[in-house]
């Protein structure tokens, strides 16, 4: 069987990789429609071999397609989510808009998959938020094998997960810092090049950002488990593909690091790389951009509590973060669901 896709905001960062990944995964793609803005309508993008026209999503008929991977951000889902499934196109939708919805499964594949069934009330399924999904793949294992009570977590976030224009501003910024020129910030409200801003989304009435928020309400739901506590403080830093996060964790049973390291050796979507020598951990730069693994290291029980564990986790945001958790929902979708 073959499935008829629509890549919403398929010029983005996100939509470019979802489209490269359904090539690389061999996804059983019949008819592509790359759709965006009015702006974009009619150039070219390349899928297996041949070129393929971008099409104005206002103008576009959702009853085309089976499958619509929605990357444009949060008001267009917002709008264009319920048109599509309305149609008969099930949607994965990669922004914040839908997550909280209670009738709305909320899917990370390696974590919480049975919770997909619950796709048919709406025909919307939320992809959660980047730093979330590579977290709670690390911390699975852990999870089911002694259970979390409680995470503190302080994230190193690329600019990619803001878009295009953030990736520019970062490029932009170094170039004329590096050449003696003033550096405008349009994107982030300070410098982004040679810095680290304490500050993703927008804040809150607690003190906290919207994006630590998220990566508090979506473990509870994905975890089913409204007891778990997270404290996150997100940062974004200048780099440009690949999210880290220092990950401190109190288990309700005692887990050493030696046992954690062995149940994260062969849980699906994660590669351990935890030796105790310079350069034994992993990085964006060298290990995650590009590649779909979440990879795990720093490995080590926290010398400050008795059932405290801590570990360094990184991952492609762009990939693990957003196109290719999107695209393994629709791989798991197509598997059991769809005809
Ligand atoms: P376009 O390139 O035509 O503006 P990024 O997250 O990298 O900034 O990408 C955002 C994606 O969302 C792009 O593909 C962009 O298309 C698309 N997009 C933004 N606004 C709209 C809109 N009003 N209608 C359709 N697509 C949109």
């Amino acid at each position: 069987d073959v499935y008829d896709v629509a890549v919403v905001g398929a010029t983005g960062a996100v939509g470019e990789a979802m489209i490269s990944i359904l090539e690389q995964r061999n996804f059983p793609v019949g008819e592509l429609y790359p759709l965006a803005s009015s702006r974009s309508a009619g150039k070219s993008i390349s899928f297996r071999g041949s070129q393929v026209k971008v099409t104005d999503l206002a103008e576009f008929d959702f009853s085309k397609a089976r499958i619509g991977l929605f990357s444009a951000g949060g008001s267009i889902s917002e709008k264009y989510a319920p048109i599509a499934a309305a149609a008969g196109c099930v949607v994965v939708d990669n922004t914040s808009h839908f997550r909280r919805d209670e009738d709305i499964p909320l899917i990370v594949p390696e974590v919480n998959l049975e919770a997909l069934s619950g796709y048919t009330t709406r025909g919307i399924i939320a992809n959660p938020n980047c730093s979330t999904i590579q977290m709670l793949v690390a911390l699975k294992p852990i999870y089911d094998a002694v259970g979390i009570e409680r995470i503190n977590v302080c994230t190193y976030q690329a600019v990619s997960g803001t878009g295009k224009e953030a990736i520019e501003e970062l490029a932009g910024q170094t170039a004329r810092l590096l050449n003696g020129q003033e550096a405008e910030s349009k994107v982030y409200p300070k410098q982004i090049a040679f810095n680290a801003l304490p500050h993703i989304d927008t804040f809150q009435d607690n003190g906290y950002t919207r994006e630590e928020m998220k990566m508090v309400w979506e473990t509870q739901k994905i975890f089913d488990d409204p007891s778990i506590q997270v404290n996150p403080t997100c940062v974004r830093v200048p780099v440009f593909f690949g999210h880290s996060e220092a990950v401190h964790i109190e288990t309700v049973d005692k887990i050493t690091a030696e046992q954690a390291r062995e149940l994260l050796s062969s849980a699906p979507g994660v590669q351990v790389m935890d030796e105790r020598v310079d350069g034994g951990y992993p990085t964006a730069v060298s290990e995650s951009a590009g590649t779909d693994p979440v990879f795990v290291g720093r490995i080590r029980e926290d010398i400050s509590h008795p059932r405290g564990l801590d570990m360094w986790v990184v991952a492609d945001n762009v990939r693990k973060g957003a196109a290719l958790n999107s695209v393994q929902i629709a791989e798991a979708l197509v598997a059991t669901y769809l005809d």
